[in-house]
């Protein structure tokens, strides 16, 4: 199995910040037509792809929405101020690029500080490069989104690019309802909007849906940089497997199946305890009168940054996981 780069670079370059998932849903729409027999967008803007089956009805989630910047307020001298759109950390942003839907980038700088550590969005601004208010608002409107202006590169085994949350998982489901050939269920696969403002998209689609089961792919931390938090979860030792977060403890039932499945096809595959954060199966597992839940997640470093890293064979082999546990009689 070959990374299809020009679809990952697609994936990861188009813009979508939470709320603004246009342009990502048409890209992945049109990647998935020909493998569906059902496409449908609900009232948020998740994009559900079904294919038919009289088995058990799965749903599987991964968010197309992005980290990004909303823009606030605009000087005399046309700097403009900003708000985050999800976790954005100040740190993280300082010297960096952002392009708005219309193609204008700016640079995030800060505003003289005493102490680096007084750094907060608030004490920062975008320069588009214009020198009036006027000028600025010929480009930029209060609210007005931006994503960060990154290119991504795939090399070694890692990709690094901005984006990687969701989008790999994205590329994940994709690249599993391609190769997905037996499976007898009612399957779901569902490209959820505003997972990075609170799991908003993952609810409406859940309770819509009503699945008998859920399994969502997501990006986690690792603790195996320099000094980093400890977390048993590495690059490269296979998809992590969650049995919990800040947002769910997984079904066992569910758990037990991603972790008998690979064992059964010799993937690797590692455990996941995550202390802080969740995904969208936090809002899922809890739907109506409660779904079993489960989910892969995707070893990455540095999360919420213009470079986040993820490993190709992580990817490979958690395509292969969603893969045969689709295909299994449940
Ligand atoms: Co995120
Ligand atoms: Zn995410």
């Amino acid at each position: 199995m070959r990374i299809n780069e020009k679809l990952l670079h697609k994936l990861l370059q188009t813009f979508g910040p939470s709320g603004n998932e246009e342009l990502i849903c048409q890209v992945i729409r049109e990647e998935i037509k020909d493998c569906v027999d059902e496409i449908k967008i609900d009232q948020m803007g998740n994009l559900i792809g079904i294919k038919k089956g009289n088995g058990k009805k799965i749903m599987i989630a991964s968010h197309m929405d992005e980290i990004g910047i909303i823009a606030t307020g605009i000087d005399d001298h046309g700097f403009i101020r900003f708000s985050n759109i999800g976790g954005v950390s100040p740190n993280v942003s300082l010297g960096q690029r952002v392009r708005f839907k219309n193609g204008t980038t700016g640079v995030i700088y800060m505003e003289s500080l005493d102490h680096i550590k007084d750094l907060k969005l608030e004490k920062m601004y975008i320069d588009i490069g214009v020198d009036s208010k006027e000028k600025a608002q010929k480009k930029i409107n209060i609210g007005d989104v931006a994503c960060f202006d990154r290119s991504s590169s795939i090399h070694e085994d890692v990709i690094v690019s901005k984006a990687l949350d969701d989008r790999i998982a994205c590329y994940i489901a994709i690249e599993t309802l391609k190769q997905l050939k037996n499976s007898r269920h009612e399957l779901y696969f569902v490209f959820t909007v505003q997972e990075e403002l609170g799991l908003r998209g993952a609810k409406t689609a859940a309770f819509g849906i009503d699945p008998d089961l859920a399994i969502a792919v997501d990006v986690t931390g690792t603790g195996d940089t320099p000094k980093s938090k400890p977390m048993a979860v590495s690059l490269r030792k296979g998809p992590a497997i969650k049995i919990k977060d800040n947002s769910i403890i997984c079904h066992p039932f569910v758990k037990n199946l991603l972790i008998d499945t690979a064992k059964e096809y010799n993937i690797p595959y590692q455990l996941e305890v995550l202390t802080h954060g969740g995904t969208d199966i936090g809002a899922i597992h809890t739907s109506r009168s409660g779904v079993p839940s489960g989910a892969i997640s995707i070893p990455c470093r540095y999360i919420h940054s213009p470079s986040e890293m993820v490993s190709q064979s992580d990817v490979k082999n958690a395509i292969l996981l969603l893969s045969k546990v689709l295909e299994k009689e449940i």
